[in-house]
């Protein structure tokens, strides 16, 4: 295994630990709900966004686990919501995910459906709980002062209609139309995938200590990041190998979806990729220690093939 593997499959362990704490237990009436949120997030996945968020947080002089585990928490549940919603029939009609198959395939769609808005609900009450991690955390010189309420609203917004619920409402709509135009692409891109990359970093980044400034820099670091991982994603649509992606491929053509690659074609879009992550890694760099683990993470993040 490379040396990043074997970082990455540490770190992922580490934030899946994190998910287990919080994790709700499965009683009561409403245990059928909870045994399908659990089902999804318990399937694997590669956990990026909390390991990110957790970098990050590190790198910019974070100590406490009770201030950021809540949120990597959160993340990966907001994240796995979007995947459960993604999959069902109504969208992109998918039965394989995270080497499984998929909530509704084993739960139906009505309970898939509320298993997701049960994620969604349920990462706010967990995000909530670092606001009780008795750190006392210096001002934010933003909007809001207070940085715990700061990462709730970044959260919040990144996830939702000006963040990826925006971006997957535009990739719905631009499904079988034949002129989706490069600027409508980035649309979907920037606000499906790059939101909650942007979410990750930037929470960290908040609740770390950082300044407005070096949050709106790793803002556009993420952005970058997301793009050119969905641009990826679509690649390997083409490209991958189901076993090793754990999901199926060529669901975009199946669902007639303009991608990265229907649209600049396979080389071009690898070309975009490495520009796009070069970019970010650059901005990166002046962060110290990024070399370490957040580069080299970002270098695997898009060279993927799962
Ligand atoms: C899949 O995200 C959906 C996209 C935004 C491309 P990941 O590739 O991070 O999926 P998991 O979490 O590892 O399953
Ligand atoms: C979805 O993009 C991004 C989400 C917000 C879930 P895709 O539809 O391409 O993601 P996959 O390929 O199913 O993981
Ligand atoms: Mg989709
Ligand atoms: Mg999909
Ligand atoms: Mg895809």
């Amino acid at each position: 295994m490379s040396d990043i593997m074997s970082m990455l499959t540490t770190r992922a362990a580490e934030a899946e630990d994190v998910l287990n704490e919080y994790l709700p237990s499965e009683t009561g009436y409403q245990k059928k709900v909870i045994e399908a949120m659990n089902y999804s997030l318990m399937a694997g996945g590669k956990r990026i966004r909390p390991v990110l968020m957790k970098e990050v947080y590190r790198l910019l002089g974070g100590k406490d686990a009770a201030v950021i585990e809540p949120f990597m928490a959160a993340i990966e549940m907001i994240h796995t919501y979007s995947l459960v919603h993604d999959d069902l029939p109504a969208m992109d009609n998918d039965e394989y995910r995270r080497g499984r198959k998929t909530t509704h395939v084993v739960y139906g769609p009505g309970m898939a459906t509320l298993a997701g808005d049960g994620l969604l609900n349920y990462a706010y009450e967990v995000a909530m709980k670092s606001f009780f991690s008795g750190v006392k955390l210096p001002a934010y010189d933003g909007d809001i002062e207070d940085r715990t309420a700061t990462a709730l609203t970044i959260l919040a917004e990144k996830a939702g209609i000006y963040g990826m619920v925006g971006g997957q409402c535009a990739d719905i709509e631009a499904e079988g139309k034949k002129e989706v135009d490069s600027k409508e692409l980035i649309f979907i891109h920037e606000n499906k995938t790059a939101a909650m990359l942007e979410s990750s970093m930037m929470i960290g980044a908040v609740l770390a200590g950082a300044d407005k400034a070096q949050v709106l820099e790793i803002e556009q670091a993420a952005r970058k990041i997301g793009v050119a991982f969905q641009i990826q994603d679509d690649i390997l649509d083409v490209t991958g190998d189901e076993k090793e992606l754990g999901k199926p491929i060529l669901s975009d053509e199946k669902n007639e979806k303009t991608t990265y690659v229907t649209l600049h074609g396979l080389e071009e879009s690898k070309k975009d990729v490495e520009r796009l992550s070069k970019e970010a890694e650059d901005m990166l760099s002046k962060i110290e220690g990024s070399r370490e683990f957040l580069i080299p993470l970002v270098d695997w993040m898009i060279s993927r093939n799962k």
